[in-house]
């Protein structure tokens, strides 16, 4: 594995690895830390505003001993702001750090990123496209939180067309046993089809329901997902439409079962009531957690 730009390129054998280097780094964080990653440079290159993917990746950095040099709203502050390509800008930081983290506004930037790069390079998020290191936080979670990733069902909630971590974290569920994914969206939002031809292909059970209250009732995972304003652009009206559909609340959390749980990318608005947090199903804030300790596994497999 050299860059990590998308999901589908994780199998199960790495990924069981890196999980298990993850329980690994939760045990170091503890502890104190570690300097196995001591002298090595990890460059963040942030297009899109951030705060726990950038945070982490620079404390997982960190944490393992490493240094970080990092440009967060790139777009106003790099020389992006100059007219330089994204290429030519890869070019240049190659030659000062030893893995780049790059989030952009464009899907597909990751991929550009890593034709010019002999440098490693983690897309931490390429506009709607993908979001792949938040799906390994996400699968971590799950393995973590209910003790299994075969066999579980979950309803994908929200804005499954402009989100980039369940469209991510689809592609990883979908190499395990017998998964279950209900997507509830509203209609301006829908998941798009590449990602069902791709279920469709795998032969992964997926179904597409809105009745939200009564899917919350069989699944094993809600996975919320905020609308995604900032890709809506000129059509307020659409966004209108889907904002404020699914909500979770107190009334859901009640026909939930005891042992589900609630996940959400975060950065949350009111899909989740703030009632709900102190509910031990809600998993949002370990999950966030979690991004640390897979971040570190990450870096630590790329670089050593
Ligand atoms: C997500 C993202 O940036 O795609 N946030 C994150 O990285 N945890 C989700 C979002 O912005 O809604």
């Amino acid at each position: 594995m050299k860059h990590v730009i998308r999901a589908q390129q994780f199998n199960k054998k790495v990924l069981s690895e890196l999980f298990s280097i993850a329980q690994e780094m939760e045990i170091i964080v503890k502890s104190g830390g570690s300097n196995v990653l001591a002298h090595r440079v990890m460059a963040t290159l942030f297009y899109e505003p951030s705060t726990r993917t950038r945070l982490s990746f620079e404390s997982a950095m960190q944490k393992l001993g490493g240094e970080v040099i990092t440009t967060e709203s790139a777009r106003e502050f790099s020389s992006s702001a100059k007219g330089e390509t994204l290429e030519d800008t890869i070019r240049v930081i190659e030659g000062y750090a030893d893995v780049i983290v790059l989030r952009h506004y464009e899907s597909g930037a990751a991929q550009r990123a890593a034709e010019v790069s002999d440098t490693p390079i983690i897309n931490a998020g390429d506009g709607a496209g993908q979001h792949p290191t938040q799906a390994l936080l996400d699968l971590y979670t799950i393995k973590k939180e209910l003790g299994k990733i075969d066999g579980i069902s979950i309803a994908m909630v929200g804005d499954l067309a402009n989100g980039r971590t369940t469209r991510s974290l689809t592609y990883l569920l979908g190499k395990y046993d017998n998964v279950k994914i209900y997507f509830v969206a509203p209609e301006v939002v829908r998941m798009k089809r590449d990602i069902e031809a791709y279920l469709k292909r795998h032969k992964i059970k997926f179904f597409e329901e809105e009745n939200l209250k009564k899917i919350c009732k069989e699944v094993d995972v809600v996975y919320q997902t905020r609308i995604q304003r900032e890709r809506f652009g000129e059509r307020i009206e659409d966004y209108e439409k889907a904002h404020g559909k699914y909500i979770i609340d107190k009334e859901i959390l009640d026909v939930m079962k005891k042992k589900a749980i609630i996940m959400h990318p975060l950065p949350r608005l009111d899909e989740i009531k703030q009632e709900v947090d102190s509910d031990s199903r809600a998993a949002y804030f370990r999950q966030a957690q979690n991004g640390l300790y897979i971040r570190m596994a990450l870096l630590k497999m790329l670089l050593l």
